[in-house]
């Protein structure tokens, strides 16, 4: 078996994204007693244990609730190190805080620009052997820097031992997509090209940027969510059955789709700027950086030849729900004359806020005529009592699981993929801005995009769906 860690080092103690999403992680691994090791906060903040203590109250108040037994336990394991990360005395620092702890794992809560320097300081003061190592993205801002990315954290450590997290793969409803595929029936006669019409994935979201304007400007919306997230999902519903259970089967089918993808045609990109985005503090008065994206991609296996893959991702749009819907094909003849009623016949795996998969059909309507109406066959799963993606996540690579971690080849893969769509890699070829209404459903364009094909669902409330 894999030796668990028995140390946990989370860089960027200070940050944000401790704030909000490791220290409740920690609390909710705690709580359920599988976290008894060392916790050693990073942070070149000029901070304090008691400080930092505090700030882990207040992000736990803030972010779920305070657990008063959980906290006093988490209180006691954590240790604070503050230093510069270029300096070696602060590694120094950390192995001395290791206290003979011989598999700690490393999070790099931090900027990726700081991953070598932080890297190399580790493995100068001998903190690497026996580690592991969690990053977060973005990985990388296209093929050639995520390529660099990679040769910076395999000079001290293999692949592995690094943990990239994508937390959409961290969610119970991202995770049942797999387990449905794969632990039923009938579903496989029809996943294929010769029954599915098209798939389609809408991630909306009705906020805007929300004051982080100035990360936004260097990403946008394929680099923030279709690149990580989307092309995920993609690779989840499409794949073939993993050879084993083991994660390297699972990572291996992955990879396998993620190479049968074309790159991005850009006459299938739609990119969009909701009208507002440039008054946010952060945002340059002619930012050509996109807020929507509209894509459609294709799939070169025997699997999925001609089936078109749309992916729809914005902020300030109508409703906030990520949604899989894959549409199958009409019945082959039409003996009733109300069979033309589109989009009948489809399955749809609500992936947020709710937890549903469902399959559209017909059912005969009570009356005379031989008349139908659509209906759905509903699944429903509460995540409560679950774990937070961020727990999972950071159980799993604490246990050395690198199931529901992307692999360098797999995240290469899908720099490729996007490449030719992203703003500021090949300026003059991207597919210009168009500016979209707040509310609306991205610029007019996106929906010719899908023409031929039923037109896009949009997500509506869970509760309006019929039953
Ligand atoms: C993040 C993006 O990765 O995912 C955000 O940077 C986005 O822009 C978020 O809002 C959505 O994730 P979730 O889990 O909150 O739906």
């Amino acid at each position: 078996a894999i030796p668990s860690s028995d140390a946990f080092v989370f860089f960027g103690a200070t940050g944000d994204l401790a704030y909000k999403k490791i220290f409740p992680a920690l609390q909710g691994m705690i709580k359920r007693g599988e976290l008894d090791m060392p916790l050693i906060g990073m942070s070149r903040g000029g901070w304090s244990l008691d400080r930092l203590r505090e700030r882990a109250h207040d992000s736990l108040r803030d972010n779920g609730g305070v657990d008063a037994d959980a906290f006093a336990r988490l209180s006691a394991q954590l240790q604070y190190i503050d230093g510069d990360y270029n300096d070696p005395a602060t590694y120094e620092r950390l192995k001395q805080g290791l206290d003979g702890a011989s598999r700690p794992i490393h999070y790099l809560a931090i900027p990726p620009s700081m991953f070598g320097t932080v890297v190399q300081g580790l493995a100068a003061a001998g903190c690497n052997d026996g580690a592991r190592v969690i990053v977060e993205k973005p990985f990388g801002r296209d093929l050639a820097s995520a390529q660099a990315l990679n040769r910076e954290l395999h000079q001290v450590f293999p692949e592995s031992a690094v943990f990239r997290i994508d937390h959409y793969l961290g969610k119970e409803a991202v995770r049942n997509l797999l387990y449905f595929r794969f632990a039923n029936t009938f579903l496989e006669p029809v996943w294929n090209r010769t029954y599915v019409a098209s798939v389609q994935i809408t991630m909306a979201e009705s906020f805007g940027v929300q004051g982080r304007g100035s990360f936004y400007e260097e990403v946008g919306a394929i680099r923030d969510v279709v690149q990580n997230h989307l092309l995920q999902v993609i690779a989840l519903l499409a794949m073939d059955a993993p050879a084993g259970s083991d994660p390297d089967s699972l990572r291996a089918e992955k990879l396998r789709l993620f190479r049968a993808i074309r790159p991005l045609d850009v006459k299938h990109v739609v990119r969009g700027q909701f009208r507002g985005y440039r008054d946010e503090p952060g945002v340059a008065a002619d930012s050509q950086v996109e807020t929507f994206a509209a894509l459609r991609l294709h799939i070169d296996t025997w699997r999925w030849a001609g089936v078109p893959f749309y992916i729809r991702a914005g902020k300030r749009l109508p409703i906030t729900s990520t949604q899989v819907v894959v549409d199958l094909k009409r019945p082959a003849l039409s003996i009733f004359d109300d069979i033309s009623a589109a989009k009948s016949n489809y399955f749809r795996f609500r992936l947020s806020p709710e937890v549903v998969i469902s399959a559209g059909a017909r059912v005969k309507k009570v009356g005379e005529k031989m008349q139908g109406e659509r209906v759905e066959l509903i699944a429903r799963s509460s995540p409560d009592g679950g774990k937070s993606p961020y727990e999972q996540l950071l159980g799993d690579a604490i246990r050395g699981d690198t199931s529901l971690f992307t692999r360098d080849d797999s995240v290469e893969e899908a720099w490729r993929v996007v490449e030719p769509a992203l703003a500021g890699s090949h300026a003059g070829h991207v597919a210009p801005i168009t500016i979209y209404e707040p509310g609306s459903w991205g610029p007019p364009a996106a929906a010719n995009l899908v023409s031929g094909s039923e037109g896009w669902h949009d997500p509506v409330p869970e509760t309006s769906h019929p039953c």
